[in-house]
């Protein structure tokens, strides 16, 4: 990261230095969103530094009391997450100050994250633009009592190493832009599902430890039924246990689907853009492939 990252300010009480995210102690950065009420683990955590770039703040003596993060899809476009200060430093402007710092390291990318209804008012004063809400559903896994076919013509199957780059072809039509780095990282944590006709990959669904037990995302298909198929041997694996799965379409046969599946609406957070507007999956022209869970809220 450059170097000039780096720098100190007095807020208030407190004279925070600003570093690389890579160089701060993992413990501390777990002990950062639990404080937050976040669900991530160490391992999670290390996941996100591995796939994208940062900055922490810390105190005098090296606590660690901020962060914030961002995860390039080549020199155009980036997300952003896992902006957190610690409740002591809020409402003091480190926040602010983060986001700043992480907006001048983006040479005029799109940028796209997920709010918090905490973060709102901050990411509206920096221009982002509110899109939509995103549901994130979890529970105890259970399996439908309807029970859900693979569409005629269609063969489900695990999915291999050797898919990686059909996988990132879907994932850039569902998404915008090409994630292969993060694919890569995401294939290697996951179990993933995918739906093929005639050999090609029409869907695919991954599901990987998070938090609490495990998330499904990203998922990528071109309707419900297709989406239902890679997401439902998910369900069966993970039954009785805990089941995350973030995603901006609630309505039609998916929604039914989760929450016959135990995957209930625990909370919301807005995606926000600064630069172009991300397409809604919600008004796609048939046949369009488009994101039915996120990879998660920092990495959309
Ligand atoms: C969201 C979060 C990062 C904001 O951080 P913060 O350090 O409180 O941010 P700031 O201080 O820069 O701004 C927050 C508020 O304080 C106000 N503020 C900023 N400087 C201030 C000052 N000197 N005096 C008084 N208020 C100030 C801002 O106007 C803003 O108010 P608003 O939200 O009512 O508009 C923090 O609340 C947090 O970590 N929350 C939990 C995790 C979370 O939700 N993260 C967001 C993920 S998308």
């Amino acid at each position: 990261m450059d170097s000039s990252v780096s720098s100190s300010l007095a807020i208030d009480a407190f004279a925070v230095r600003l570093s690389d995210i890579g160089a701060v102690d993992l413990d501390q950065l777990h002990a950062l969103s639990i404080g937050v009420g976040w669900p991530h683990r160490a391992e999670d955590w290390q996941l996100l530094r591995n796939v994208g770039h940062g900055i922490a703040a810390s105190d005098e003596i090296g606590r660690v009391l901020g962060s914030a993060m961002w995860f390039p899809h080549g020199s155009g476009f980036a997300t952003i997450g896992m902006v957190i200060t610690s409740p002591r430093l809020q409402s003091l402007g480190a926040g602010e100050l983060l986001m700043r710092r992480v907006l001048e390291q983006q040479q005029g990318r799109e940028l796209r994250l997920n709010a918090t209804r905490a973060a709102r008012r901050l990411y509206l004063s920096l221009d982002f633009r509110p899109e939509r809400t995103v549901f994130q559903c979890q529970g105890e896994a259970r399996v439908p009592r309807q029970t859900h076919v693979v569409p005629p013509g269609a063969e489900l199957r695990r999915l291999e190493q050797a898919d990686l780059a059909a996988i990132v072809a879907l994932d850039a039509q569902a998404f915008g832009v090409p994630r292969r780095v993060l694919l890569d990282a995401l294939v290697q944590e996951s179990v993933g599902f995918g739906l093929f006709r005639g050999g090609r990959l029409n869907a695919f669904a991954l599901c990987r430890r998070f938090g609490r037990g495990h998330v499904v995302g990203p998922v990528a298909a071109s309707c419900d039924e297709d989406a239902i198929a890679v997401v439902a041997p998910h369900v069966s694996d993970r039954e009785g246990r805990f089941l995350r799965l973030d995603t901006q379409l609630r309505e039609g046969q998916f929604g039914t689907f989760l929450s016959q599946s135990g995957l209930r609406v625990f909370d919301t957070v807005l995606t926000m853009s600064l630069g172009r507007q991300s397409a809604d999956p919600g008004s796609r022209s048939s046949g369009q492939p488009v994101t039915y869970a996120l990879a998660s809220h920092a990495l959309g």
